[in-house]
């Protein structure tokens, strides 16, 4: 199989976990005979600096013209804490989301047993977590109209949702529950948002068309409580665009660690992978950072392009690093591998891909790994 991959690395982390993946994928390619060709693009912080536009058009070009993107992160500190910045990298995210209509964001939640002891949780309710969260990424608060009044006293946000923009997203949901454990959550604000009205009766009647589904709908503020005092209860959860950010950054510490969670959005063209975490710059440059969130991502790049085989591979691979404990700084703050070399254990696991001819010892001399 031939494919174009567009790497965009962005800033903070993004670089060095998103450089493990492209390791990852070039190792995947060639260990089952595929042609991956990888053009890297500017966004961000670090396209700022470079070009002075968090999103140049060449970038959208070559994700227009790839098979899918592998995206790192974005972010920069000296942003963050200037709210009159009128240029800010995280316009390059949400630009590329509306050029590419990029309308779910896909992120599920799984777990690990042996790294419940990581998570906040009690390990007896987080045993078998295992839901996905459908995010409306392309509307709502997030793109409707902003305003400041001149004097500066006067902000406003829209929030607007069309009907199609709804349905689009929900389709995906269903499906997804189908195939699971058929139960999809909608989540949202219904007692007093009228975009929250329209999305219950407009899940409503999509809902007649997948009677197998049991639907259920929860209010916000009580599905943020449900997430932590009984996450398996969920199977789908389908939301609007910030309801759905905050959530899912509430719902990653049931895996233990952000940096763990992978995420897809996909729309009208080319699907974008991503870990969920974000730039984390206090970390970069440093070979810290977690890159299982993106490698995990990098898996569900090969799901959507049916490459079944090869991303569960991938995820065999991070579960066996997980397990054998070649884990980060952020599960392990003692005794961590950096993050090069836990790809490396990966890449080493995909061309063996089999345990026990990897010789552990060298492992922990942190030397070539394989006999
Ligand atoms: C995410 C991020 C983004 C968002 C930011 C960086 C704009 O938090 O992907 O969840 O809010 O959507
Ligand atoms: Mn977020």
């Amino acid at each position: 199989m031939i494919k174009k991959i567009a790497v965009l690395k962005g800033d903070g982390i993004g670089p060095e976990v998103t450089e493990q993946s492209v390791k990852i994928l070039k190792a995947i390619a060639e260990q089952f005979n595929h042609q991956f060709f990888f053009t890297n693009a500017l966004i961000g912080a670090d396209a700022i600096d470079k070009t002075g536009s968090p999103l140049p058009s060449d970038t959208i070009d070559i994700c227009l013209d790839s098979d899918a993107i592998l995206f790192g992160a974005i972010g920069h500190p000296k942003y963050d804490n200037d709210p009159s910045a009128k240029v800010r990298p995280e316009q390059g995210l949400l630009g590329l989301r509306k050029a590419l209509q990029l309308y779910a964001n896909i992120r599920p939640i799984t777990t690990y047993p042996a790294l419940n002891f990581l998570s906040p949780l009690k390990s007896k309710n987080i045993e078998h977590v295992d839901f996905v969260i459908f995010r409306e990424l392309t509307g709502g608060i997030y793109f409707g109209k902003k305003e400041l009044s001149e004097d500066g006293q006067i902000a406003s946000d829209d929030c607007l949702y069309t009907k199609s923009e709804i349905e689009r997203v929900a389709h995906p949901a269903f499906k997804a529950a189908q195939q699971r454990r058929k139960k999809l959550t909608l989540v949202d604000k219904a007692n007093v948002l009228e975009t929250s009205r329209l999305w219950r009766k407009v899940v409503q009647e999509i809902s007649t068309q997948y009677k197998d589904v049991t639907v259920d709908y929860l209010f916000v503020d009580n599905a943020a409580m449900q997430i932590i005092l009984n996450p398996k209860q969920f199977d789908v959860i389908l939301t609007e665009n910030m309801f759905g950010d905050i959530i899912s950054d509430e719902a990653s510490v049931i895996s233990g660690s952000l940096g763990l969670l992978p995420s897809a959005s996909v729309g009208t063209s080319t699907a974008l992978f991503e870990p969920i975490h974000g730039s984390y710059p206090q970390a970069a440059g440093k070979d810290i950072a977690n890159p299982l969130g993106s490698i995990l991502s990098a898996a569900m790049l090969l799901d959507h392009l049916e490459l079944k085989e090869e991303a569960a591979l991938v995820r065999a691979a991070v579960t066996w690093t997980i397990n054998n404990k070649f884990v980060t700084k952020d599960i392990n703050p003692i005794n961590f591998y950096f993050t090069s070399t836990v790809g490396e254990l990966v890449i080493d696991f995909i061309k063996t891909n089999f345990e026990d001819k990897i010789n552990i010892e060298n492992i922990e001399l942190r030397k070539s790994t394989i006999i």
